[in-house]
């Protein structure tokens, strides 16, 4: 696939930027044929070629909003709307959206992605990064031809060492990944490491049942299935240790929005 203007953009941003950037697939690897192998359930399950098929329409809206305590929480046009406005970008289609430049950390197949972009205008950029092939090509595919927002590009690389310079992006979204990562605390360090003084992060992850036989049962899957299920404080008390200032909370069933700003 050819290079454009937006891959031209996204190298710009990395800190060490390929003297041969591979775009062949339409998005930026960085990773190459070498990368390691899935360690757990969850994550190879991720990797799959079938997933990315029917991730945006059946898996993500049936195992978030159930996560998400639906009918009470928010479904998926409520959780994108609340990662606009925690991010500071505007409502798809209003004059005066920001022309932010602004991360999707672990992507998918882009369905967050393309939401974000929608709140950005003018200069806007949204930068999707995900490891896992087949769900960057759906990326690819499903994004071609989206209008109405801010350009979007992709990039192969690795969420727990971000490939991006220091303060780089106005915004960090991580919907749906942080409890996959084998070394959750080194990504959400990557993520503040590229977000600039001003920016917001927003982070969309599990969330430990108050009930004992709930946080039992959350627990015993998260250890056959390789996620992390996070207590109510993990993630709020981090981004407060690292010195983020308006930390936010809401929390779900079994999921946790967790919001804040960097001084
Ligand atoms: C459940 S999907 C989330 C997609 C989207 N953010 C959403 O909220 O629907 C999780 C994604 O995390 C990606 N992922 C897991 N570990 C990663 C890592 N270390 N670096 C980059 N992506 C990773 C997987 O490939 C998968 O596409």
């Amino acid at each position: 696939m050819a290079r454009t203007p937006v891959h031209d953009r996204i190298l710009r941003l990395l800190s060490a930027p390929p003297a041969e950037p591979d775009l062949s697939a339409g998005y930026l690897d960085l990773l190459g044929p070498g990368a390691a192998p899935a360690p757990t359930v969850a994550q190879r399950v991720m990797r799959s070629t079938f997933l990315p098929q029917i991730y945006e329409r059946l898996w993500r809206p049936v195992g978030f909003n159930l996560a998400k305590g639906w009918p009470f929480g928010p479904d998926t046009a409520a959780e994108q709307a609340l990662a606009r406005d925690w991010l500071g970008l505007g409502r798809p289609g209003d004059a005066g959206r920001p022309a932010a430049t602004v991360l999707d950390v672990a992507c998918g197949p882009g369905n967050v992605t393309r939401a974000l972009a929608a709140g950005v205008a003018g200069d806007g950029l949204v930068v999707g990064l995900d490891a896992a092939p087949a769900m960057l090509d759906r990326a690819v595919t499903d994004t071609a031809g989206t209008t109405g927002g801010g350009a979007i590009g992709y990039v192969r690389g690795d969420a727990v060492e971000l490939p991006f310079g220091d303060a780089t992006f106005d915004a960090v979204c991580c919907f749906g990944a942080l409890y996959l990562f084998d070394e959750p605390w080194t990504a959400l360090e990557s993520m503040l490491r590229v977000l600039r003084p001003g920016g917001r992060i927003v982070i969309l992850t599990s969330r430990r049942p108050v009930l004992p036989v709930g946080r039992l049962g959350a627990e015993a899957f998260g250890r056959v299935a390789g996620l992390t299920v996070f207590g109510d404080r993990e993630v709020t008390g981090f981004l407060r240790e690292h010195g983020l200032t308006d930390v936010r909370q809401r929390r779900f069933p079994l999921m946790q929005l967790a919001g804040a700003r960097r001084p």
